[in-house]
């Protein structure tokens, strides 16, 4: 059994299976995907229901993601996670892709079914469950700005928020291009009857303090989904002077458990909450396409704060 397989393991199931108790028919795709917490998610749930199934790793390079796929699916096996840098390629070697994948344009989830790969997203609707379950409120009724908005991460977010009908949404980035070409596609779902036109509702900002401050009074929530905050000495993405107490502050940052920036939103009287609830939902929801009718929240729950828990104390 290995941490981590390469393609090099798919050639035949013996290969794949030495030294292991169950036949491995799920995996997640990545590079690096070492640090992965899929399989620390997947597995208990997988044990709870008996499904006898392996969940592993699988180190892929780019332009092998259809390579990848096509060994998998040879293997029997019934799916995958697809993760960074993998979503975008991904999209394009499937046979078929639902609706939320096409918005957002990625692909986080494999299905094989009858000879054909089918590519889902559970990002999005994972990160609108995240949000409920943390603030308990929604998504559509919210003045969100998205901190990262030109990333993977950040896309798959503001392009669910503009699909949930979001009332308000403003694309910060560094590179302010990849923002616009965000607002460009995006801006169909701010076409409405309503008074505002869809520049007032939909906004790309860069990175610059005084506009940050002025919009932040119309902001309910605030998501970083950049990769300031990974270590423990980063700074908070945001000027501290952004914040106020009316704020949501979601961090799509789970380890470390509290960043700069939801420690400063702490202070000045915000809700925040960090990223696990995004984890584990998409992770959910991913489940349930592989196995529909199992919903194994709560052991995926337990399972995942264990492993952060211990994970963060030895970091
Ligand atoms: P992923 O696809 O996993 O989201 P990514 O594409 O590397 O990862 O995106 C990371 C996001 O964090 C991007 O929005 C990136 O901004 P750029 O598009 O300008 O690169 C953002 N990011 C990373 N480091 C940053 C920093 N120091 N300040 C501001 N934004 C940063």
């Amino acid at each position: 059994m290995k941490d981590v397989y390469s393609i090099d393991d798919l050639v035949s199931r013996s290969l794949l299976d030495e030294g292991a108790d169950l036949p491995a028919r799920l995996a997640v795709l990545g590079l690096p995907v070492a640090h992965s917490l899929s399989p620390q998610l997947h597995q208990p749930a997988l044990d709870q229901i008996s499904s006898g199934v392996r969940y592993i790793r699988l180190e892929v390079e780019p332009t092998r993601v259809g390579e990848a796929l096509d060994a998998l699916q040879a293997l029997d096996f019934i799916g995958a996670n697809v993760t960074v840098p993998h979503k975008f390629e991904a999209l394009s070697v499937v046979d078929d892709v639902d609706e939320d994948a096409q918005a957002l344009g990625a692909v986080n989830t494999v299905l094989f079914e009858d000879g054909r790969k089918l590519g889902f997203n559970t990002d999005g609707p994972g990160f609108v469950r995240a949000i409920h379950e943390e603030f308990l409120v929604d998504v559509k009724d919210l003045r969100i700005m998205v901190l990262g908005a030109g990333g993977g991460a950040g896309q798959a977010i503001a392009a669910q928020c503009a699909r949930e009908g979001c009332q308000r949404l403003v694309l910060v980035n560094r590179t302010i291009e990849k923002a616009h070409q965000l607002a460009a596609r995006l801006s169909r779902y701010f076409e409405s009857e309503r008074l505002e036109g869809p520049g007032e509702r939909l906004e790309v900002i860069p990175f610059e303090s005084s506009l940050l401050i002025t919009e932040s009074d119309h902001i309910d929530l605030i998501v970083n989904t950049t990769s300031v905050g990974l270590k423990r000495t980063d700074p908070s993405p945001l000027p501290t002077s952004c914040l106020q107490p009316h704020h949501l502050v979601y961090d799509t940052i789970y380890n470390p458990p509290r960043t700069r920036l939801l420690g400063e939103a702490h202070q000045v009287g915000a809700r925040i909450a960090n990223g696990l609830a995004l984890l584990l939902y998409q992770g959910v929801l991913a489940f349930e396409l592989w196995f529909p009718g199992q919903r194994p929240l709560e052991t995926m729950r337990t399972s995942l704060q264990a492993t952060v828990h211990s994970a963060s104390g030895t970091l």
